[in-house]
């Protein structure tokens, strides 16, 4: 049996991926520009085994085959690049809800192809990892890195070019992230077919995309500096420009719920009334997610959880990028 067990943590975009090039590739259209997390995680093992027959995705322990088209697309990449046909036993672990807006996809794929690879004796390095991953899910590609990365739309149309990078200047910048659960169901529409919805049928879909070239520049400059209002301006910005390419879709993809609304507003006027340093940003889900200095940690996490409908409070530092653990666990 060829087995190895790897971490992976989400990562949240600042400035936004909406939008395929590519969908057979998993091209995206723009660049876009994240930060990884520490204090959530995927930990995923992956054991080839001939004895197996068929691939086995199993999460939390029980089997998950709504996981298991993407797992063995992914894992199919793997094999075809170490010549060899193995079926996989996957086990994965998330200690935050999946599929609710919070990058499950992204920690699952990057720690998938980080242990897959690892298991099959393939040496990739971090950039071949993160094109894999991207082939899987566009932000997985990031969450290969930790701290700010950025994704490079690439321009070949083999996607060879279509990779994350680690950006400079935000080593010694410690942020934190308060995530607001405002709920735990798994989202009506997923990112990947939401994406192509707008892309095909909202009249603001070229608009948002005019925004991102910009927006990605302003982002690099403002963690160079640690400028925090900066940071704070375009990715409150490109979360809006998203979200309003979402609603003008047809049929409208409204991804928030009321709580949503509150936590942008109470975030909102933390920053204008009291001067705390605090931005928002939300994906596709219902979660808000609000970058912070150290110092704002606790009352960011206090007023979000007094917000009526939030179920949860998480604070999160910046984290390290996706790696292989030691060992292995019993398998049931
Ligand atoms: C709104 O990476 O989940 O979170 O490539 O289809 O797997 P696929 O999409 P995915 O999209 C993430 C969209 C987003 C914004 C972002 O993370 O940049």
């Amino acid at each position: 049996m060829l087995t190895a067990r790897a971490l992976a943590q989400p990562n949240i975009a600042l400035v936004k991926y909406w939008g395929k090039r590519d969908p057979a590739l998993n091209l995206p259209e723009r660049g876009s520009l994240s930060i990884t997390l520490d204090a959530l995680w995927t930990r995923t093992q992956v054991s080839f085994d001939a004895g197996l027959g068929v691939d086995r995705v199993l999460l939390d322990g029980r089997d998950w085959p709504e996981g298991l088209a993407r797992t063995s697309a992914c894992l199919d990449l793997l094999r075809r690049l170490a010549g060899s046909r193995l079926p996989a036993r996957v086990e994965t672990h998330n200690n935050f809800p999946t599929a609710a807006g919070l990058a499950s996809s992204a920690s699952g794929f990057a720690a998938l192809v980080v242990a897959g690879s690892a298991a099959l004796g393939l040496h990739l390095d971090a950039r071949e990892m993160s094109i894999l991953a991207r082939r899987a899910s566009g932000s997985a590609a990031r969450s290969i890195y930790g701290g700010f990365v950025q994704m490079q739309a690439g321009e070949r149309a083999d996607g060879s070019d279509a990779c994350a990078i680690p950006l400079p200047g935000g080593a010694d910048w410690p942020l934190r992230v308060v995530v607001a659960v405002t709920s735990s169901q798994p989202k009506a529409v997923h990112s990947g077919p939401g994406m192509e919805l707008s892309r095909r049928t909202s009249p603001y879909h070229a608009a948002w995309l005019a925004t991102v070239e910009e927006d990605l520049a302003a982002a690099r400059t403002a963690i160079e500096r640690h400028d925090f209002g900066a940071l704070a301006t375009v990715s409150e910005r490109s979360c809006l420009a998203m979200h309003a390419d979402m609603l003008a879709s047809r049929p409208a993809l409204i991804y928030w719920n009321g709580a949503t609304l509150e936590c942008i507003h109470a975030i909102r006027e933390l920053r204008e009334r009291e001067g705390v340093e605090a931005f928002f940003t939300v994906d596709a889900g219902p979660q808000v997610k609000a970058v912070c200095t150290p110092a704002a940690a606790s009352r960011v996490a206090a007023v979000l959880g007094g917000v009526a409908g939030v179920q949860e409070v998480l604070v999160s530092g910046l984290g390290a990028g996706a790696r292989l653990l030691a060992g292995t666990e019993p398998t049931a």
